[in-house]
């Protein structure tokens, strides 16, 4: 531990993706992100069920029995194995789970394990609770009407405002997130945008989708959003 200041995106992608990192570390315990909170994978086997029937009708509009499904950030493998579950016969699927953490022991071998998409994908790229785990910058209006980039203090969390910000974040924060009042915070989503651009380019043909937290322009909240989760 220093009194090194840094930005959130920063000290977010040491936090979560460092080698002792929330979603990398095996000293988190082997039952991954799910023993710390539940999304809709974890919450009930309709969930699955759901993406199995919308992998179907993509399969349909196709006119193809053999199809792609892509997990974005798919934690330990749960929604990809509950899926697999519920397919109709006759429709053949070849599964990814893209994912930082490790491949963790048992999963179904059909269940193929990577760090990053596979290229031209013809079915269904699903991401479900991802965007809001790419670290952002966090932004806050310091007391002259300038928003600022928020850094933080890796010995203790302490934060303290830094530079104003500049550039393609300035450009971002004034189409997406306009700031104004002193005190008021934005996270900048640059990254996210960025990610999901990717993520969503190797599609071919079929559908991406994005399931996450969100709020429109015109009714962000005042400070921001930045939440953690442990331990429940
Ligand atoms: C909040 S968890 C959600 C897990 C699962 N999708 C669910 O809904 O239960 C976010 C997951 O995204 C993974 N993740 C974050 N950034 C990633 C990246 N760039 N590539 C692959 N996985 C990523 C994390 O390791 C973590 O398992």
């Amino acid at each position: 531990m220093t009194d090194e200041w840094r930005g959130w995106r920063e000290a977010a992608e040491a936090a979560l993706y460092g080698d002792e990192g929330f979603y990398r570390s095996p000293l988190r315990g082997p039952e991954g992100p799910a023993g710390h909170f539940r999304t809709s994978v974890h919450a009930s086997p309709l969930f699955a069920a759901a993406v199995a029937r919308l992998l179907t009708g993509i399969a349909r509009e196709l006119d193809t029995r053999t199809i792609t499904l892509v997990d974005v950030g798919a934690g330990r493998g749960e929604l990809l194995t509950g899926v697999l579950a519920a397919l109709p016969d006759g429709l053949e699927v070849t599964p990814y789970a893209v994912e930082v953490a490790d491949r963790p022991p048992g999963l179904d071998p059909r269940i193929r394990w990577c760090a990053e998409p596979p290229a031209g994908i013809t079915g269904l790229l699903f991401a479900n609770e991802w965007l809001d785990n790419v670290p952002a910058e966090v932004a806050e209006v310091d007391a002259a009407g300038v928003p600022r980039y928020v850094q933080v203090r890796t010995s203790d969390g302490a934060e303290r405002l830094g530079a104003p910000v500049a550039g393609a974040d300035a450009a971002w924060l004034e189409r997406w997130w306009p700031l104004s009042a002193p005190g008021e915070r934005a996270e900048i989503g640059r990254p996210r945008d960025a990610a999901w651009a990717r993520a969503a380019g190797c599609v071919e043909a079929g559908l991406a989708v994005a399931v996450d937290y969100t709020h429109v322009r015109d009714a962000r909240p005042p400070f921001g959003t930045l939440t953690g989760f442990r331990g429940g």
